[in-house]
């Protein structure tokens, strides 16, 4: 071979080299790029779209905005009554810095503290009330939804519930209400499973706030409703909740009227007369995992989440919430703790060091929380029945007892306040 061959034999090699390398080159990109093109044609419109769309249905509290500490002002956009009896009206909140929302788990509530006239005293009232979500994360604005609390049928000396009727009669669209930031454990789990919501009246709220999260952001969970109520008058938002079973195979809606009125009509309106309970639900639901969320009157949880219990349900699948205290008999859930006669109420000491304050404990005191307040100690609190663990507070020395088994778990060494007593001298990380 004569130099020049061998010279020409290796430029053809180096050349068919970069050929190589240039064609694997152009391949790998147009993969990169087919790759780029498939998935801005799933974002509809491209990406300006894409950065219009919700936050994802469960962002937590760790969602797009970081939640506030204390209260943060929130002015009421839109007042609407959701019923035909006016008794139920949603307030739209939207924050006044206009700084984003942080996201919160459907199911999980607003703390308000207002000053609110007290009729018994002829003061002010600072008030403080926990009323869930009604609506899905991620939108520009928070909803709740209040029914207004009458006084008790036959006690005319009492007055009507404070905080309720305050929203419905004094506030208007334009005012400012400082809020406190999402909080609760009574939330939807995130994942697949079949689940069955049961709301009685009002508990409706954070059923609204789960089926809004789940069902229009497109999971296709099986998810029943089983709702409560007495007739057609209070029903709360018909409309929205029948657009949605119909627009979504996978939910199923049952309305119960427990004493529906004349013009309210069976298989239209409403589905069963009576209350929600067991039979209605054994009929109903197939055997499958489901895991069940209530929140209803006392009297529908008293006897539905026994019940539940008995029909084996695992207590892990069982998850409730109270809009008040209500006495669950839950044989799985710890019980009160059995206390000693202790010393005399009236030498019990209640330190609160970061307070710097050392006080007679008062045996009227409902609770902790309510004496640490009555002394002008701020702690902070939200449901006031033992579900949220806003008031969970460090013991530094002593024990409490609890009013009430604590639905929620506080960690060891720490108590809620909102439901416990001191058992003797007691200092308090408050
Ligand atoms: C986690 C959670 C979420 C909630 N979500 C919602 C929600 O989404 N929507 C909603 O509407 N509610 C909700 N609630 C309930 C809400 O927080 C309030 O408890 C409710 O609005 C009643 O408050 P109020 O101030 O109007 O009534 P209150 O002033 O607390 O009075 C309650 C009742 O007690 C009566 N009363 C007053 N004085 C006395 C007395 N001396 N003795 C006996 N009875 C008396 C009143 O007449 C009234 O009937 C929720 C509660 C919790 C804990
Ligand atoms: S305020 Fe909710 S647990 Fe005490």
């Amino acid at each position: 071979m004569t130099v020049l061959e061998l010279t020409t034999y290796i430029t053809f090699a180096i050349v068919l080299q970069i050929g190589g390398f240039a064609v694997l080159a152009f391949f790998r990109h147009w993969q990169v790029y087919q790759g780029l093109k498939g998935r801005a044609a799933g974002f509809g419109n491209g990406l300006p779209e894409q950065a219009d769309r919700e936050l994802p249905p469960h962002p937590g509290p760790a969602g797009h905005a970081a939640p506030w500490e204390g209260f943060r002002d929130f002015r009421v956009a839109r007042k609407v009554f959701e019923d035909e009896s006016r008794e139920v009206c949603s307030f739209h909140l939207v924050p006044v810095d206009g700084q984003p929302l942080p996201g919160f788990r459907p199911g999980q509530f607003l703390t308000f503290r207002l000053d609110v006239a007290d009729p018994s005293t002829g003061g002010v009232k600072k008030t403080v009330r926990c009323y869930s979500l009604s609506d899905r994360p991620g939108l520009d604005h928070y909803r709740i939804s209040v029914k207004r609390v009458p006084a008790p049928k036959g006690s005319a000396d009492l007055p009507p519930g404070l905080l309720s009727n305050h929203l419905h009669d004094h506030v208007i669209e334009g005012d400012v209400l400082p809020v406190r930031a999402p909080s609760g454990h009574f939330f939807l789990d995130p994942g697949s499973g079949p689940v069955v919501l049961i709301a009685g009246g009002i508990g409706i709220t954070p059923m609204l706030s789960m089926l809004n999260a789940s069902l229009e952001n497109g999971d296709s969970r099986e998810i029943w409703l089983f709702y409560g109520l007495r007739n057609g008058a209070e029903h709360v938002m018909k409309t929205h909740l029948e657009a949605l079973a119909e627009k979504h195979p996978n939910f199923h809606l049952r309305v119960c009227y427990s004493r529906p009125l004349p013009g309210d009509g069976k298989g239209t309106d409403y589905q069963n007369e009576g209350h929600v309970d067991i039979a209605l639900l054994r009929l109903t639901l197939s055997l499958k995992p489901y895991h069940f969320y209530i929140c209803g009157s006392p009297a529908m949880m008293e006897s539905l989440v026994p019940a539940l219990d008995e029909w084996g349900v695992p207590d892990q699948n069982i998850h409730y919430e109270a809009f008040g205290p209500a006495s669950l008999a839950r044989p799985s859930r710890r019980q009160p703790e059995k206390t000693e006669a202790g010393p005399a109420a009236q030498s019990i000491t209640v330190t609160f060091s970061k307070s710097g304050k050392s006080l007679t404990w008062d045996e009227n005191a409902a609770s902790l929380l309510d004496f640490a307040e009555e002394n002008g100690i701020e702690v902070a609190s939200g449901c006031r029945a033992g579900g949220c663990g806003s008031c969970q507070v460090a013991i530094e020395e002593g024990e409490v007892d609890y009013n009430q088994a604590p639905d929620f778990d506080p960690d060891p060494g720490s108590c809620l306040l909102c439901i416990s007593r001191p058992r003797h001298d007691l200092t308090l990380s408050a």
